[in-house]
């Protein structure tokens, strides 16, 4: 396995970073979780206007240019021989003394790791998952955004572990007003009397890439969408839910908090929009 440490290809046994990243020690960095199909990284282009808009927000400047990123990225793929690939890029504040001014770190560091993809178990997408509401809330927009994509992860492991004990798939998180956010590493869909309805960005989430194309898929299809602010009891009169992400694209869910969403099987509107995320996949592959 070849991973892209700062400025070259090396072995995965010589891909190490100090002791005194700042990555390591404070969280302080962010990432971005890409897919390729067939060798070719769907929604590239969305996925690193991201990474720098997370960069921006941390003030942090990515060493590498803009225009580098998808050859690099291409060779990532290419050296280790992959097509359906997951891809990582993690760039952290770099390697200084230890303290949480960035100044101390004169110079980012930036990880590329390509690894063959591994796709979830297929009875999940054809049953559909648990999912419980977590005791944790999702961090507060105003204290650390969630459109920063960042590698201070422990308010979604904390909410992750809780589902975990809980015997749950994921767990959802509440904001500071008890409303519907998202899940550890997704967002949240649901269809109430025939609309399409998901948490607005106002309510502290991710946008992420993946819940812009269902939107936009769902309105070329006609369906009726909403994002707005939820409270939980939504998810007790759905009759769908599902969740989106870069890994699983649309994962339905089964239940909630133990109760099952509609006949808890994967309703219409669930099925039919993956369907048709997979034909703008065939689109974009041919
Ligand atoms: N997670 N919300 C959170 C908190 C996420 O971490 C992610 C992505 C999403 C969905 O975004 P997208 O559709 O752009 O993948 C929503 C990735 C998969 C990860 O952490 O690896």
């Amino acid at each position: 396995m070849w991973i892209f440490l700062n400025d070259r290809f090396v072995k995965r046994e010589d891909a190490l970073i100090s002791v005194f990243d700042h990555g390591f020690l404070y969280g302080d960095g962010i990432y971005e979780t890409l897919r390729a199909y067939d060798g070719r990284i769907f929604m590239l282009t969305q996925h690193l206007a991201r990474l720098q808009r997370s960069a921006r927000l941390i003030g942090l400047d990515i060493p590498i240019p803009e225009k580098d990123w998808p050859s690099l990225l291409g060779d990532a793929i290419a050296r280790n021989t992959l097509h359906d690939a997951y891809l990582r890029i993690t760039v952290s504040r770099g390697t200084g003394e230890i303290g949480l001014d960035p100044g101390l770190c004169p110079k980012p560091t930036v990880v590329v790791i390509a690894k063959p993809f591994q796709a979830y178990p297929p009875h999940l997408f054809t049953q559909g998952v648990s999912l419980i509401t977590t005791s944790v809330h999702r961090n507060l927009a105003t204290a650390l955004s969630p459109q920063i994509k960042s590698l201070n992860f422990l308010n979604n492991i904390l909410a992750k572990q809780e589902a975990t004990k809980a015997g749950a798939f994921d767990g959802i998180m509440l904001n500071a007003e008890g409303r519907l956010t998202e899940c550890t590493t997704s967002n949240i869909f649901f269809v109430q009397h025939g609309a399409l309805c998901t948490p607005s960005v106002a309510c502290g989430i991710l946008d992420g890439i993946t819940r812009e194309v269902v939107l936009t898929l769902a309105r070329e299809q006609g369906l009726k969408t909403e994002e707005s602010a939820y409270t939980p009891e939504a998810l007790r009169q759905a009759e769908e839910c599902f969740l989106t992400n870069t890994t699983m694209e649309i994962m339905p869910v089964r239940d909630v908090d133990q109760h099952l969403v509609g006949s808890g099987n994967p309703g219409p509107v669930t099925l039919s929009l993956h369907k048709q995320f997979r034909a703008i996949l065939d689109r974009f592959l041919s």
